[in-house]
């Protein structure tokens, strides 16, 4: 892919080369399509879209990008920060709580909390969600799809969004606008990207404080099992912990259910 220069919001990032287009399918499809024909010297990369018109989430999830949010995707060789691959998972987990981290910035006193694996929550509705995605033609190297609402708006959505959905544009006095996030969140993710090889328990610790399912029943269900049961917080290893009727289990994936 040609170089196209940074502007000066993004020098002082870790992004070294980008692309930023009016609209795209899904910046995770634009981005695992040339993921591995982008040279070395210019990742992370980032891909921004001004609106997606078929964003993708974890499973059957899509993720709706109206005009205003924020929807991005890095590709990153995760070797940079010295992540060896034992540590993806974690990697995962740990960008939920980089952007948690980042909208506490930008959001003093608001709750935000964190939805196993890596969903962020803001005053219990979801404000961003994240899909990590490992390339087949790029082994070393991830893709980590970033949507979050910042500038648009749902109050004329139907009742049934906004049970589910926040906006900040919609939750804050002095909302942030996009690129101010998207800078807040980049400097977050290098920060604690950093953290994991050199601190992690700093992160897990953090990670526990906010999280949302701690004490909680839920359900967690993948291809082969569903366990149900109270939730006993993040593991060392980036598992749920659950108290099942069988004892405490350990889950790596799947998708998580609150009882009501
Ligand atoms: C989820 O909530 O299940 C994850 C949603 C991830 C959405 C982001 S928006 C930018 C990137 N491109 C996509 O197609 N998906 C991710």
């Amino acid at each position: 892919m040609i170089p196209s220069p940074l502007p000066k919001w993004l020098e002082s990032s870790c992004v070294r080369g980008w692309r930023h287009e009016a609209e795209l399918n899904s910046t995770n499809d634009f981005a695992i399509q040339h993921a591995a024909t982008i040279d070395t010297a210019q990742l992370p990369y980032l891909v921004l879209a001004d609106q997606q018109t078929a964003g993708r989430g974890r499973g059957a999830n899509r993720w709706w990008s109206a005009e205003g949010a924020l929807t991005f995707s890095l590709i990153i060789e995760p070797e940079q920060w010295r992540i060896g691959t034992h540590l993806w998972p974690r990697l995962s987990v740990a960008v939920g709580g980089a952007v948690a981290e980042a909208l506490r910035e930008l959001a003093p006193g608001e709750d935000i909390r964190l939805k196993w694996p890596n969903d962020v929550y803001l005053n219990g509705r979801k404000v961003s969600g994240i899909l990590v995605e490992t390339l087949p033609s790029a082994p070393n190297r991830l893709v980590i799809g970033i949507g979050i609402n910042v500038e648009n708006s749902f109050q004329d959505a139907p009742a049934e969004v906004t049970g589910r959905a926040i906006s900040l544009v919609d939750a804050l006095p002095e909302p942030p606008g996009r690129f101010e996030t998207l800078a807040a969140v980049l400097r977050r993710l290098d920060a604690d990207f950093q953290l994991l090889t050199t601190n992690p328990k700093v992160l897990t610790n953090r990670w526990r404080q906010r999280c949302f399912l701690t004490g909680k029943f839920i359900s967690i269900g993948d291809v082969e099992r569903t366990l149900s049961g109270t939730c006993l917080g993040l593991e060392d290893d980036a598992s749920l912990l659950i108290q099942t009727e069988a004892g405490p289990q350990r889950c790596y994936a799947g998708v998580v259910t609150i009882a009501e």
